[in-house]
């Protein structure tokens, strides 16, 4: 069965910035995991395009509305291609499609009888698309919100909550990392659950809802709806293999849209729920959101990358921040982690190893009969232990963990080298062990392949292994090997850089 992996559809209100980005990596390094142990993985992104946030800011553009998403949603597409991100889908809420297949979500919603007009009066904030109770200010967008009164469509939301409350006890695996699940318990448990507006009148830049043409489609249904629609009409083949087995990747912003709106509104329709959701959290500059609405917090990916590699910047979220938590974005940081990491630990593993490797052995080894003094196999086995945790760090996309783990692996190889000094010893012992290493090593760069790719392909060019490795070949011995010596695997970068 296909795994379906979805990113947010972001907004063409503005640019690609890095916390856009951070959401897309994690993503991208999941549906590598996946491919690598032989799973059949698809992933969706795009743009969400409707709305006032969106008219608004065509209009503060000058420029005519689809003309303005036009060019905004080419800047998210062209970005994913920047960043080696392998897109299968991308949907884009302004196309023909998908405005067919939101028409067809409402009526089902409306024969289900979940929903009903009446009045809304409430603050709204436009840059999040949503109302807030309670509040003065937008907590995200730190903006005084605006208050609007209009009729408005409603969704029954209240007549599911005991359900979610079922769902989220009987699935704890429904949402990672587990103190976000606790965070919509909480809010779940916290009173009755409020009707949902889901249609506006203050916009006609959306879906206009069926047999009412004075409104639109709440942009968040329309929104929350594109991970169906990309993959075609109900009933597709595509849309019943894929959907069935759906993992959500979002920021924690938007935790309550995909843990409690969605879920209802599926329900109603009649469709299956997405299997799971895991939750990334903020990145920040000097503790603030990376937003466009904060502009000095902004950050260009595809400007970071070219100071230090897409597998730098991959490598870096993957190592530095714990799923879920949030990163206070620190160059300095990422300059001590990309040398201590990349460039002195497992970069210098493989200098050291592949000149040793070469200057004695040039044709390569075949699998050693040799009485060696140490017991060939050891580190091996050493090595291979190091799997099932890696595996397990990822399926829950810990991708701190699996990093954590391929760097104990290095250290403890640089360590054995150090220990053994085996440029004292002769050629036959050394056949042994540099084998021996040479399994370990591809082993290595084949776990950091989810990580950093680019990386992981050199690495396995330079140890002439080739293509992607079967994960499941790693298990067995390889008889000859030879190396190809390389540039090193990640050039040291200057303090300050
Ligand atoms: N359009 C809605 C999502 C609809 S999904 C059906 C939206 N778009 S957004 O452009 O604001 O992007 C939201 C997502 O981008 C966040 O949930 C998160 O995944 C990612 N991020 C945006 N800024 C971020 C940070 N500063 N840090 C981490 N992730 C961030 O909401």
């Amino acid at each position: 069965m296909s795994t379906y992996l979805t990113t947010p559809i972001y907004y063409a209100s503005g640019s690609p910035h890095l916390g856009h980005a951070y959401t897309t990596f994690v993503a991208d390094c999941y549906k590598r995991y996946l491919r690598l142990t032989g799973h059949e993985v698809y992933l969706t992104t795009g743009t969400d395009e409707h709305g006032q946030k969106i008219e608004r800011s065509a209009a503060h553009a000058g420029q005519p509305v689809q003309a303005f998403v036009d060019q905004r949603s080419r800047g998210f597409s062209d970005l994913w291609q920047a960043l080696d991100i392998d897109v299968d889908y991308f949907a884009r809420t302004s196309s023909q499609d998908h405005h067919a297949f939101v028409t067809s979500f409402w009526q089902r919603l409306a024969a289900a009888g979940d929903l009903y007009k009446g009045q809304y009066q409430g603050s709204y904030c436009v840059d999040c698309e949503q109302y807030y109770t309670d509040l003065d200010a937008c907590p995200v967008h730190e903006r005084a919100l605006e208050i609007f009164t209009e009729p408005s469509w409603f969704f029954r939301l209240s007549r599911y909550q005991e359900k979610l409350i079922h769902l989220l006890e009987s699935q704890p695996d429904f949402i990672t990392p587990a103190a976000r699940r606790n965070e919509v318990l909480a809010f779940l448990r916290s009173g009755p659950l409020r009707d949902l507006s889901v249609s506006r009148v203050s916009t006609s830049w959306g879906v206009s809802v069926p047999g009412d043409r004075d409104h639109v489609v709440y942009v968040w249904v329309d929104a929350l709806t594109s991970y169906l629609s990309v993959l075609g009409a109900f009933g597709s083949e595509a849309l019943s293999e894929r959907w069935q087995n759906t993992i959500h990747f979002i920021g924690k912003d938007i935790l309550i849209f995909h843990a409690v709106y969605w879920p209802a509104l599926l329900w109603s329709a009649g469709l299956p729920l997405p299997d799971r959701l895991i939750v990334n959290g903020w990145l920040t500059v000097e503790g603030r959101k990376i937003a466009k609405s904060n502009p000095e917090t902004i950050i260009d990916p595809v400007a970071l990358t070219q100071q230090f590699g897409v597998d730098g910047v991959k490598y870096y979220f993957a190592r530095a921040v714990k799923l879920g938590s949030d990163l206070d974005y620190q160059s300095a940081q990422l300059v001590e982690l990309l040398n201590s990491d990349l460039s002195n630990n497992i970069g210098n593993l493989f200098s050291r190893f592949i000149g040793l490797f070469h200057r004695h052995f040039p044709d390569g080894i075949e699998v050693p009969t040799l009485d060696c003094h140490f017991t060939v196999g050891e580190r091996l086995k050493t090595v291979r232990d190091e799997i099932p945790g890696w595996q397990s760090a990822l399926e829950s996309a810990d991708l701190a963990g699996a990093s954590q783990t391929v760097l104990a692996i290095a250290r403890y190889l640089n360590a054995d080298i150090q220990q053994q000094a085996p440029w004292q010893w002769q050629q036959e012992p050394l056949a042994g062990y540099l084998w021996e290493l040479h399994q370990c090593l591809r082993i290595l760069g084949v776990l950091i392949s989810c990580l950093t790719p680019e990386l992981s392909q050199r690495a396995l060019a330079q140890l002439g292994v080739h293509g992607d490795q079967e994960f499941s070949s790693l298990a067995d011995d390889q008889n000859a090997v030879r190396v190809y010596p390389g540039e090193p695997l990640f050039a040291r970068l200057a303090p300050g850089s």
